[in-house]
């Protein structure tokens, strides 16, 4: 059963399903036996699980984050929140479940999305910003890596697709700007908003999770977009070195702050609109993604985000696209 189905069932229910732990601990009872604390995931939601009494000879240091579990229990709850007592849990072999179950995919379709990156590309007037954005996105090597990168791991949109629809909702926000302040360069910052993640392929990998590899880790999205930029930009000939100065001050100052991760604040128009453009949309679709998985299709009051700081409050209807014909 998937986690939004299951967090809709009255307490007393019974259920079973595969997911995927997203943090395990083994704690001990007053009497010193132990139990195990589980969080659980799929791509609808996360919930929390207490394996109350394991067998005498369960082996609880077996299960590891990332491990995929089919567990079966009771819907209980806690200090008014969701938490159900599971009777089993044990690792899921491959082949037992569909693996789609885990990671989420882009609600828009893809193919109409990227047709729509390509229109605004043809719409760039630069020809030097217009033939580096070709060796990208003519390039079939790179598009496949880009069309099934996430936007994020955990604060926003983390699906396959998600770079995505991230990158042509910023490119949206930032036509809407560039048409309102006449003194922007439109085909920069139309460019710089295309460009601004494409380090995010290498910076995660997907597997049954979204995880940072290790040159996302050690080196972080907003220097591999440049370093990417840059060795493009070395193959197109007598491409304007103030040209790509502009471009890759806006990639490198996109994260708005220093404590965001951004080497420079932003200091031409174009960078200011492209950090606030990348910040509306990461800020409105994790919030939505977050009420989606908090709430399960529920509404009234999330829990406080961790990143955001804040509980969130929903009482409309989520639009899920064509995500909820598949479950
Ligand atoms: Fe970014
Ligand atoms: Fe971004």
């Amino acid at each position: 059963m998937l986690v939004r189905e299951l967090l809709k069932l009255p307490v007393g229910s019974q259920f079973s399903g595969y997911y995927v732990v997203e943090y395990v601990e083994i704690k001990k009872h007053r009497t010193g036996e132990p139990f195990l604390k589980l969080v659980l995931s799929d791509k609808t939601g996360t919930f929390n699980a207490l394996w109350w009494k394991p067998p005498k000879d369960a082996d609880l240091t077996q299960f590891q984050k990332g491990d995929v579990v089919f567990v079966s229990g009771t819907v209980e709850e806690f200090q008014g929140n969701f938490q159900p007592k599971l009777k089993e849990v044990r690792k899921a072999k491959e082949g037992e479940y569909d693996p789609s179950k885990f990671i989420c995919e882009t609600r828009y379709p893809l193919q109409e999305q990227f047709e729509e990156l390509l229109l605004k590309i043809d719409s760039i007037e630069n020809p030097y910003l217009k033939e580096l954005l070709e060796k990208f996105f003519y390039d079939d090597e790179f598009v496949e890596l880009f069309l099934r990168a996430p936007g994020g791991k955990t604060i926003h949109h983390s699906c396959i697709g998600g770079l995505l629809e991230h990158t042509l909702a910023v490119v949206e926000i930032c036509e809407t700007v560039a048409k309102r302040f006449k003194s922007i360069d439109r085909d920069l910052l139309i460019s710089a908003a295309i460009l601004h993640d494409v380090g995010k392929v290498h910076e995660y990998s997907v597997g049954i999770s979204i995880e940072r590899t290790n040159e996302g880790l050690l080196l972080g999205h907003l220097y591999m977009s440049c370093e990417m930029v840059s060795f493009k930009i070395a193959e197109i000939e007598s491409f304007p070195k103030d040209l790509k100065t502009k471009l890759l001050h806006c990639i490198l100052s996109h994260h708005g702050k220093y404590e965001h991760g951004s080497p420079k604040m932003p200091k031409t128009l174009e960078a200011v609109a492209l950090a606030y453009a990348d910040a509306l949309d990461s800020r409105v679709k994790g919030f939505e993604e977050f009420i989606e998985r908090q709430l399960g299709g529920q509404k009234g009051w999330t829990k406080r985000h961790f990143a955001f700081e804040v509980p969130i409050f929903f009482d409309g209807e989520i639009d899920y696209g064509k995500e909820e014909t598949n479950l």
